[in-house]
């Protein structure tokens, strides 16, 4: 016999979507559970990247989550664009009256949204096995195994914040789902280690050899990327292989002053554009990395998540608390018009500063007269640089 339980939303994954999701339920006294595949410890285990606009800093305040990332975030006026042996400068703050990012990683924000969760004593099962989704035309249902028992979560609606793999946007019948798609061939293998960052600012490096990025996590932690095969593995490059290739890469200020060190990690990711529609079906909702990728370039993957997070919180609460259905009805629409202009950033950003495995010289004359024009150019420089900080309207 099942241990059966009911709550009003029931979460099915704890990264940054379903984590600030439970956070924002719980503090408009929305009772919420958050059913997780993994333990605490391997979510975060995980590096992924640390790019937030100020709406996304902004939500996470509101949230009441926030107080660590003002003490340690990084704010960042600009980027750094650096082709053609030299480095350009986008300024965000002049270009777009006043607005910045800040820096901060994705697994501090995750640490942060756990404790302040845990503290609160809302509840989250980790390491729950074998979550399916059920009923969520009528009378939704999520069901898991946990320490050898079964489990069955009755609830109003389900929130599918499980990520690209996760099962709930697995579970909606084929034919009312339709799925957009572009695997570029190409991956980023990334190292994180204890040393100064090379550059205040973040570099995107164009060359002939492949994209570079130079990021940081903190003033004494260094975040680096460089473009590699899709077949690569990380075992098989030595910290020594990467820095020599990464020097290769960057500018040449950059090659002389970076300081290298051991990696405390060594991973390799694909790029991956894709796009689940709708992103509700009948109950259940999807959010974040659930319904939408982004190739990292754009630094869009975090914030485009707790932009969705937004969104339901605000609809569910509308429903909850005055019974009106508008928002839910509108949250699929609403979301999408900003997962799609997210969507063509990154794309832009990834066919300019990647080396096509199949391409000519002629693509590389364009992607040279692209960035010299995105430098040169205030209405092309404000164009990434609005889309980079976070558009207010799309
Ligand atoms: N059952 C329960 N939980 C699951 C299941 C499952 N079947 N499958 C996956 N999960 C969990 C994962 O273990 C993970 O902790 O769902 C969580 C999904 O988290 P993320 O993948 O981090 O997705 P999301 O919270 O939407 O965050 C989006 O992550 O990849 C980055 O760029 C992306 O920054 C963005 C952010
Ligand atoms: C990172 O710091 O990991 C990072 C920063 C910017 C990106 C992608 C990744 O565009």
């Amino acid at each position: 016999m099942a241990q059966a339980k009911r709550v009003q939303v029931a979460i099915v994954g704890a990264g940054p979507s379903g984590l600030l999701l439970g956070q924002l339920l719980h503090r408009a006294g929305i009772d919420n559970i958050i059913v997780e595949l993994r333990s605490a410890q391997y979510v975060l285990g995980r590096i992924r990247a640390g790019v937030l606009e100020q709406t996304t800093v902004d939500l996470l305040d509101e949230a009441g989550v926030a107080a660590r990332l003002h003490r340690e975030g990084l704010i960042h006026d600009g980027t750094q664009m650096a082709f053609g042996g030299k480095r350009h400068q986008i300024n965000f703050r002049k270009l777009t009256g006043g607005k910045t990012v800040t820096v901060y990683g994705q697994t501090e924000l995750t640490r942060d949204l756990m404790e302040t969760r845990h503290e609160e004593g809302a509840p989250t099962i980790y390491e729950a096995l074998d979550v399916s989704v059920h009923g969520f035309d009528a009378k939704p249902v999520v069901r898991f195994h946990k320490d050898g028992a079964e489990h069955e979560i009755g609830c109003d609606f389900i929130a599918g914040c499980d990520g690209y793999h996760g099962v709930t946007r697995a579970s909606v019948p084929a034919a009312a789902i339709r799925t957009f798609e572009r695997v570029y061939p190409f991956g980023w293998l990334g190292l994180l280690s204890e040393t100064p960052p090379v550059s205040e600012e973040l570099i995107y490096c164009n060359h002939p050899r492949g994209f570079a990025l130079c990021s940081m996590r903190s003033p004494t932690r260094s975040r680096y990327y460089v473009q590699c095969s899709l077949d690569e593995k990380a075992e098989s490059w030595t910290d020594q292989m990467f820095w020599d290739e990464l020097r290769r890469r960057v500018d040449p200020e950059a090659a002389e002053s970076m300081v290298t060190g051991p990696s405390i990690e060594k991973s390799v990711a694909p790029l991956r554009s894709f796009v689940a529609e709708p992103m509700r079906f009948g109950k259940l909702f999807l959010a974040g990395d659930a319904a939408h990728i982004v190739p990292p370039t754009g630094a869009k993957g975090l914030n485009l998540a707790e932009h969705d997070v937004r969104l339901l919180a605000d609809a569910l609460i509308d429903w909850y608390d005055h019974g009106r259905r508008d928002l839910l009805d509108s949250y699929s629409a609403d979301c999408l018009r900003r997962v799609w202009r997210a969507e063509h950033f990154s794309a832009w950003m990834t066919a300019m500063l990647h080396k096509a495995p199949n391409g000519d010289e002629f693509d590389e004359k364009l992607q040279l007269s692209q960035l010299r024009y995105v430098t040169t150019s205030r209405a092309a420089a404000t164009s990434l640089a609005e889309n980079y900080v976070g558009l207010d309207r799309v």
